[in-house]
């Protein structure tokens, strides 16, 4: 690691110029003197073409192009522009891990940091679409093997050209899109939040009330998944139900070690067959279970506590699943635990019924709150009647949540939707959210009874609204009580 604590980024004015006229990044060896102009000599050439030809459009560039079909015919005669965000640093020349930006990587495929789709207006109406990207680095300045983000440090990029094969849509040299979008005239909104310096280049020309506009209604556009998203947000599913095993099989070692083992082993999964995991997972035992996102997972894991595992694989495509399932550590839940499960197993069930096209949204939340409310007057926990105590949201206190959510790119999809279009809408073949009602006794609660105290149950799957009711995406894990201890027992024989 000597090498490494030579390069701390550094803004050299000397370091050259790329063909732009931008500065270079270049990155300090204090090791090595300064580059000779023999080296940079020999460092310009001697590299193979790697060009690559005849490329294939990605699986979901025809999908991206009819979303942006809706786009444009939603904003006629505008300039858009949708950046995909820029590297954030964690320290020096450290970076987080980067996330394209949802509405970009929506609209093109694409999940190239710093890139920007901008659809032009034409003037017979429509738009021309256009990927802004980085291109290959240039070698003739040095830039490839100086610059702290050349190909050398950080891997080859895809040439504008086969970027143009890829994405279906034509591709130019973003180093020249913020003078572009500056000395642009017309009407002009930005998907706000993601790229600072685009932001900066257009801040005559836009209003935060119009930019909102464009983010509400990209939201909007992603509430029906097409064939190539249900795909996707399966394959998601399938690998999270595999994560989930590998943590039934290594529970042993989590009692050895903490909730964190569980959190490794989950991440494993969802490097390995995904691009990440799509929230930090929630790895709660015991009482944790009732903190709705813990996600320090530094808690010790005991046989006879509840495991609530919440935790989603991200495809490579960025589609995430969004699950939980409630273990039993041990193998066998307590007859407490098991009633709080069943109860819970019961709501969810409700609320998976109420999942149909031509249903409210808020349908399927007040079919699993009314089983919860009715289980808790059951259980003495609150006064009934079960009408009185859904009218005043009594059981909130034990319940907490709403009972699930939009799921796509985000987590919590379509975030931006107004009301009308995602709460108080009606649920049509294509959405898909979670369902995931819960029951949260937190350790210091001193209206149950003692042995209700820190027992948290929450179960969550993913479910796809269908031209006839619906599918549960993330079948592939057990739910019933029964069922989760015959998974349990099988994985761990
Ligand atoms: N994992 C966060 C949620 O269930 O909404
Ligand atoms: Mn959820
Ligand atoms: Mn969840």
């Amino acid at each position: 690691m000597a090498e490494a604590q030579d390069k701390q980024d550094a803004q050299d004015p000397q370091a050259g110029q790329d063909a732009q006229d931008k500065p270079i990044k270049q990155r300090k060896n204090g090791l090595y003197p300064a580059v000779s102009d023999e080296l940079a000599a020999v460092m310009k050439s001697g590299w193979a073409d790697t060009e690559r030809t005849g490329l294939q459009p990605l699986p979901q560039a025809s999908y991206a192009a009819a979303r942006r079909a809706a786009l444009s015919a939603r904003f006629p005669g505008e300039r858009i522009v949708v950046p995909a965000g820029n590297l954030r640093t964690r320290s020096n020349d450290t970076e987080y891990p980067f996330r394209a930006s949802t509405e970009y990587v929506h609209l093109t495929g694409d999940q190239t940091q710093d890139a920007v789709l901008v659809l032009e207006p034409l003037a017979g109406g429509g738009h021309e679409a256009t990927a802004y990207l980085l291109p290959r680095s240039n070698r003739e300045n040095g830039e490839f093997w100086l610059d702290g983000q050349g190909e050398l440090w950080v891997g080859r990029r895809n040439s504008l050209t086969e970027a143009e094969q890829l994405l279906g849509l034509p591709c130019k040299d973003v180093r020249k899109a913020a003078d572009e979008l500056r000395e642009a005239t017309g009407p002009v909104r930005v998907v706000r939040g993601h790229d600072a310096g685009i932001e900066a280049a257009l801040t005559d020309k836009v209003t935060a009330e119009r930019d909102a506009e464009l983010k509400t209604f990209l939201s909007e556009l992603r509430l029906i998944k097409d064939e190539f998203e249900v795909g996707e947000l399966q394959k998601a599913c399938d690998s999270t139900a595999r994560g989930f095993e590998d943590v039934v099989k290594v529970l042993d070692r989590a009692e050895a070690t903490s909730e964190r083992y569980i959190e490794g082993t989950f991440f494993l999964r969802a490097r390995v067959e995904g691009n990440d995991v799509g929230y930090g997972s929630i790895c709660a035992a015991g009482p944790h279970a009732t903190t709705l996102h813990w996600v320090r997972n530094d808690g010790p894991v005991r046989s006879g506590d509840l495991l609530l595992l919440d935790a989603g694989v991200e495809t490579d495509s960025l589609y995430t699943a969004d699950v939980t399932r409630t273990l039993p550590i041990s193998g066998t839940f307590t007859p407490l635990q098991r009633t709080v499960y069943d109860a819970v197993y019961e709501a969810q069930q409700a609320g998976i019924q109420a999942v149909k096209p031509g249903a409210a949204y808020r349908d399927f939340h007040e079919a699993a709150q009314r089983v919860l409310a009715e289980k808790l007057v059951e259980w003495g926990l609150v006064e009934g009647p079960v009408e009185r105590v859904l009218e005043l949201a009594l059981q909130r206190r034990w319940t907490l949540h709403g009972t699930g959510h939009m799921l796509g790119l985000d987590v919590h999809d379509c975030a931006q939707a107004r009301t009308e279009a995602y709460v108080d809408c009606t649920l049509e073949p294509g959405m898909v959210l979670t369902v995931e009602p819960g029951l949260y006794f937190q350790a210091d609660d001193l209206t149950v009874p003692e042995e209700y105290r820190g027992i948290g149950v929450r179960i969550e799957d993913d479910i796809l609204v269908t031209e006839d009711g619906n599918r549960n995406l993330s079948a592939g894990l057990p739910r019933t009580s029964g069922d989760v201890e015959a998974w349990m027992a099988a994985l761990r024989s």
